[in-house]
């Protein structure tokens, strides 16, 4: 079942769906909507606010039936007083229709009288669309006769439908490349494997008339690219190196390059991962499903720019054939990498990407990896690791994450730790031991950029996927870093 979403700005938009929710902060003036809806149901809403039975906190959510006409039933949903306005109307928005979902009510309206910028709406919006996501695809269907209605159509409601059309469009957008991006974070490497990340890259391309390059194992051998390569040399699963060419900018001028780490299984190789937990490393792809989200929503914005989508995919195995820890490579750079642990995977298959993406002379290149579990214990779930050489670009890439509702903090990219990865052997070794772990993987990642090129690097290994429910989303993929890739392309964009 597919979720429509469409704009409004008349009262009657609002007052006639079946399930109307309000988001609402602690201070918020209520505004002609929620006045007219408040009289048509009787006065509940104002006189639940008078009671304090509603406050507006954050994750607050009271459900109101039963007006003086008819059966009329309204979410008042809370917001808190953000810090972050944008963070607060994506999370009430997913909130507000996840829990329309779960209702099983078919259609919402939905209306948030405090925002007041383009980005609040738009990640309202995208928000509406991101909570009643699921992947249900392998679930057999519940029962008819315990069914309940599906969410098929959001009603957005505005003052001013034509002024906010702009920012409600941009906000769709957004929603659609994230529900790749989670779907494809979500699907067991069984389904989401190398070449389902090269034929999601070619049905974009097709969608949207773009270029998509793919490279399989014998390219890739030809390219000399020895480190990519160790990393694929235990599974039999064809590795791919894809690239999707959106060149929608001034022709001739350099291109944003997107990067992502895209592991359809990690299980360690021969340094294999503890049993526990293992079956979380099928969203080892996100920084690659992000990837393909944001071309997604860059071309259904139609974007004046050029931007070039990189993604390196392959599986990483323990096998008879399988690089082992002592082994060296030879990346296609022509640096040589002593390999100490093969689960330290992701910057050996970014190696290459990165020199890769040399070809393309990228006047910036953003990537996103779910690099390092170091960066989970630094920062834990709620902001990505970012570094970058270049302190104004890593500034603009972090104020991009922002307007897009995704947190990320600067760690250090010092030389003085670079000695943890200096080998006896080789050029460098791909481990740094355990202190700051997600440092040395950033450092070994920045002697494959292109040289002169402003680079930044997101670890998103905390923020990409949940674990645990976060009330306003499901457990599962989060979307990240869709929302960043999408605001620093726009922001480039002319
Ligand atoms: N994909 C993992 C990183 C990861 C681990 C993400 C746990 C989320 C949760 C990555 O390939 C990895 O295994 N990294 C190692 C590096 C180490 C061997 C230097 C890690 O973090 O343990
Ligand atoms: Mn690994
Ligand atoms: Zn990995």
């Amino acid at each position: 079942m597919s979720l429509s979403v469409s704009l409004h700005d008349s009262e009657e938009s609002l007052l006639s769906a079946p399930l109307v929710a309000i988001a609402l902060g602690p201070d918020t003036r209520l505004g002609v909507f929620v006045n007219a809806l408040d009289t048509a149901m009787g006065g509940c809403v104002s006189r639940a606010i008078a009671a304090r039975e509603f406050r507006g906190g954050r994750d607050e959510v009271l459900h109101l039936t039963g007006g003086a006409q008819g059966s009329r039933r309204v979410l008042l949903v809370g917001t808190g007083t953000p810090t972050q306005k944008v963070m607060a109307y994506r999370r009430a928005g997913a909130l507000a229709a996840r829990r329309a979902k779960a209702l099983g009510v078919p259609a919402l309206a939905f209306h948030a009288p405090g925002v007041n910028t383009g980005y609040e709406l738009e990640a309202a919006v995208a928000g509406l669309m991101a909570g009643p996501w699921e992947y249900a695809a392998l679930k057999s269907p519940v029962p008819e006769a315990d069914r309940r209605a599906a969410l098929e159509t959001i009603r957005v409601v505005v003052a001013d439908a034509k002024k906010a059309k702009a920012a409600f469009d941009a906000g769709v957008a957004l929603g659609e490349g994230q529900a790749i991006a989670r779907t494809l974070a979500m699907m067991p490497g069984n389904l989401c494997t190398p070449q389902h990340l090269a034929d999601t890259a070619k049905a974009i391309g097709k969608r949207h008339d773009l270029a998509v390059t793919v490279l399989g194992r014998k390219e890739l051998e030809q390219l000399g690219c020895g480190s990519f390569l160790s990393v694929a040399q235990g599974t039999p699963q064809d590795p791919k190196l894809v690239a999707i060419e959106y060149m929608k900018g001034k022709k001739g001028q350099a291109p944003i390059a997107l990067v992502g780490k895209g592991v359809c299984f990690d299980s360690g190789g021969i340094s294999i991962k503890p049993a526990p937990g293992m079956e979380f490393m099928k969203f080892d792809m996100s920084g690659a499903a992000g990837v393909l989200g944001a071309m997604e929503t860059i071309a259904r914005m139609k974007l004046k720019v050029n931007v070039v989508g990189l993604l390196g995919a392959t599986t990483n195995m323990p096998s008879g054939t399988a690089i082992n820890p002592g082994d060296v490579v030879k990346a296609m750079t022509g640096k040589s990498i002593e390999i100490t642990n093969t689960d330290a995977e992701g910057r050996l298959i970014l190696a290459d990407v990165l020199g890769y993406a040399h070809r393309y002379n990228p006047s910036v290149i953003v990537d996103a990896a779910t690099l390092t579990g170091a960066c989970v214990i630094a920062l834990g779930h709620h902001a990505s690791g970012a570094f970058g050489n270049d302190t104004r670009v890593l500034d603009e890439v972090i104020a991009a994450g922002k307007r897009g509702a995704e947190q990320a903090w600067p760690l250090p990219l010092w030389d003085d730790y670079k000695d943890q990865i200096s080998s006896d052997v080789a050029d460098l070794k791909n481990t740094g031991g355990r202190p700051a772990g997600s440092v040395t993987a950033a450092l070994f990642l920045k002697e494959f950029v292109p040289a002169g090129t402003p680079w930044v690097h997101l670890d998103i290994a905390g923020t990409a996927y949940s674990e645990s429910d976060l009330v306003a989303l499901p457990k599962g993929p989060t979307g990240i870093p869709v929302g960043t890739f999408v605001h620093f392309v726009r922001g480039r964009a002319s």
